[in-house]
């Protein structure tokens, strides 16, 4: 994917940068429990997994970070700003990573997700994932509990796109 791609609502999408750490990481805190530290994200950059973020009024509203690897891609963490959910760049954040997937070859797409975390359920659902598995006792719950993962997947068959923006590679 080019590093800067414009979606239709004039959002920007980037490659993450290390002077993004802040904003993300006020975003991640926000938006989970058991949130990634910024040496996860760090990592991740430097790793050369695909890590964006989505810009709007000069400001970090979303991020990506996924892997793809031996013909399949991970999402590893896919989030908004809880200010401006229900406005769209979740579907864009997921939308890219469809895309960065299959420029670089990979035919399935998967991820990991809370049952309970129904608005990523379906948004998941909506974009063509299927549930493929299950990961029990997978998630710390608060409390010390434990909580079941679904895996989901997408194949990318004849192509990813089709979410209202091309990327080049
Ligand atoms: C999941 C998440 C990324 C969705 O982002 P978003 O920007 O709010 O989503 P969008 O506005 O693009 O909406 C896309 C779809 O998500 C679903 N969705 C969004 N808000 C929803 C809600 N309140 N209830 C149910 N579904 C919802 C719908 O399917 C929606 O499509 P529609 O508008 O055509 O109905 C966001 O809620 C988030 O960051 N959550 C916290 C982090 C997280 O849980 N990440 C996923 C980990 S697996």
């Amino acid at each position: 994917m080019n590093a800067v791609v414009t979606t239709p609502d004039v959002a920007e999408l980037r490659r993450m940068r290390e002077h993004d750490l802040p904003e993300v990481l006020t975003i991640e805190r926000s938006a989970y429990y058991f949130p990634w530290t910024a040496s996860v994200f760090r990592d991740c950059m430097r790793v050369g997994y695909g890590c964006w973020v989505l810009v709007a009024d000069g400001r970090v509203r979303g991020y990506l970070v996924m892997s793809v690897v031996a013909g399949e891609g991970h999402v590893l963490n896919i989030c908004v700003d809880p200010e401006c959910h229900g406005q769209g760049y979740g579907r864009t954040l997921l939308g890219a990573a469809l895309d960065h997937a299959a420029r670089l070859g990979a035919a399935t797409v998967f991820l990991e997700v809370r049952p309970s975390n129904r608005r990523a359920v379906e948004l998941y659902m909506q974009n063509g994932f299927c549930e493929v598995g299950m990961r029990p006792q997978y998630y710390p719950v608060q409390g010390g509990r434990r909580e079941d993962a679904l895996i989901l997947a997408r194949d990318l068959g004849c192509g990813a796109g089709g979410f209202g923006y091309t990327t080049s590679s």
